[in-house]
């Protein structure tokens, strides 16, 4: 069996700065075997090439019940039911039930909305006598939290201790803190979607709680509370670190924040390089293999947990010349950051439409935004599936 490189014996390091022990693992071959930060032994796939064939790869099953492995007590939850941890057919179904709903028009009726939110949070942070906040706080969770909510109908909701329950799922501080989430979560959103389907709305809930396709097939109740939570949790946890990393790279890249100022037409662009550069999903979630399984020359045997570093994909040099450096003009296509194959995110159209409003918003009423913190000083988010730090404390001239 392979040498198992240890991902803990990193620390903070790792968190921190991902991408030269992937540079360095990389020069070693496409995939590895590791031991995770939490202790649990897998596989590592690093190389672009085998991150994308990993990502298509039909014998790498998203359920871990098919892969014969059992985890804690709170692998039963409902909220598990949902495309993301499923394979076909049963995802293909969820996903169709879904995407029915979700749709480029539903997306597109959104851009309006989104400005005036946009508007209104920056509204409120600037008025800030002192000139500085944490633009996660003031800007980057507020703003795509309430996009989700509101696509989904659920304006009402408790979005502190939902942030809280949701930000310790997908980067969990420890083990039991982790499972006592889920639980929470999970009776949270049994109450929300009852208490909708007692007072229907015309949010993407709702529709669903309605929606069946034309052979009648209709999402179970389980299956609800799996699909809202994936929503509202991808939904939200992944653009707050699309918008921070996006305008900490901006930041730390001074010359790149002037080309982009002085053509806004580099914008689209632009984000498709933040997602490529520092992708707020580091690592996709595990796959499992059922039966052994070669990929990029090596055999994984059976019963085995698979991570796909797509951070380490996205810095390839074999894919992307000089991967390392940030530059908003680059072809940064074939970029990994939402996934390939058919987990493809689900929500892209909504992540980039979200963003292109908030940055460009955000840098035209600030053409002073600069950092009001130390790069060094930053608190990044824990584990290896989420990038992005839990603060970007900023200032401008009031
Ligand atoms: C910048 C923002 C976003 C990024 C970087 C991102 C990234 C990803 C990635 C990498 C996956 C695949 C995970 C895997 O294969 O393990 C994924 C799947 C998914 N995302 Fe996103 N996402 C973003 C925003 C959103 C938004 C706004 C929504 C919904 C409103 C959303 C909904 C989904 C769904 C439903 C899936 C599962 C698709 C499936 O299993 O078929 N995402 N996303």
């Amino acid at each position: 069996m392979a040498e198992i490189v240890d991902l803990g014996a990193y620390g903070e390091d790792f968190t921190r700065d991902p991408y030269r022990y992937y540079a360095k693992l990389r020069a070693q071959g496409p995939v590895h075997r590791v031991r995770l930060p939490y202790g649990q032994e897998g596989w590592l796939v690093v190389g672009h090439q085998a991150v994308r064939a990993a990502l298509t790869d039909p014998r790498l099953s998203k359920d871990w019940r098919e892969a014969g492995l059992q985890s804690d007590e709170s692998a039963d939850s409902a909220l598990w039911t949902n495309m993301l941890d499923t394979d076909p057919p049963q995802h293909t179904r969820l996903r169709k039930l879904v995407a029915k709903e979700f749709t480029a028009r539903r997306v597109e009726a959104l851009r309006p909305r989104v400005q005036e939110i946009t508007d209104e949070l920056l509204d409120t942070m600037l008025a800030a006598p002192e000139g500085r906040a944490d633009l996660v706080e003031a800007f980057a969770f507020p703003l795509p939290m309430t996009v989700i909510c509101e696509l989904l109908g659920v304006p009402a909701m408790d979005r502190d201790a939902f942030r809280s329950w949701s930000n310790e799922i997908v980067a969990p501080t420890s083990e039991e803190a982790a499972q006592a989430a889920v639980v929470a979560m999970s009776g949270y959103l049994v109450d929300l979607i009852e208490t909708m389907r007692n007072a229907p709305g015309d949010g993407l809930l709702s529709a669903l709680i309605r929606t069946s396709d034309e052979d009648g097939d209709q999402l179970s109740r389980d299956e609800l509370v799996g699909t809202a939570f994936l929503l509202l949790v991808a939904g939200h946890e992944t653009t707050v670190s699309l918008l921070s990393n996006g305008v900490r790279a901006l930041l730390q890249h001074p010359a790149q924040l002037a080309a982009l100022r002085a053509d806004f037409s580099l914008l689209d662009n632009a984000v498709e390089e933040m997602l490529r550069y520092d992708g707020p999903v580091a690592t996709a979630t595990w796959r499992f293999t059922a039966k052994p399984v070669e990929i990029g020359g090596t055999r994984i045997p059976a019963g085995q947990t698979v991570a796909i570093a797509l951070a380490s994909a996205s810095r390839d040099q074999e894919q992307f010349a000089a991967a390392d450096d940030f530059d908003i003009t680059r072809d940064a296509r074939g970029h990994t950051a939402f996934g390939h194959g058919i987990h493809f995110c689900l929500g892209a159209p909504l992540a980039r439409l979200e963003a292109r409003i908030a940055l460009r918003s955000l840098l035209e009423r600030c053409p002073d935004l600069a950092m009001d913190a130390d790069f060094d000083d930053l608190t990044w988010r824990a584990g290896m599936l989420m990038r992005g730090t839990e603060q970007l404390p900023v200032r401008w001239k009031g």
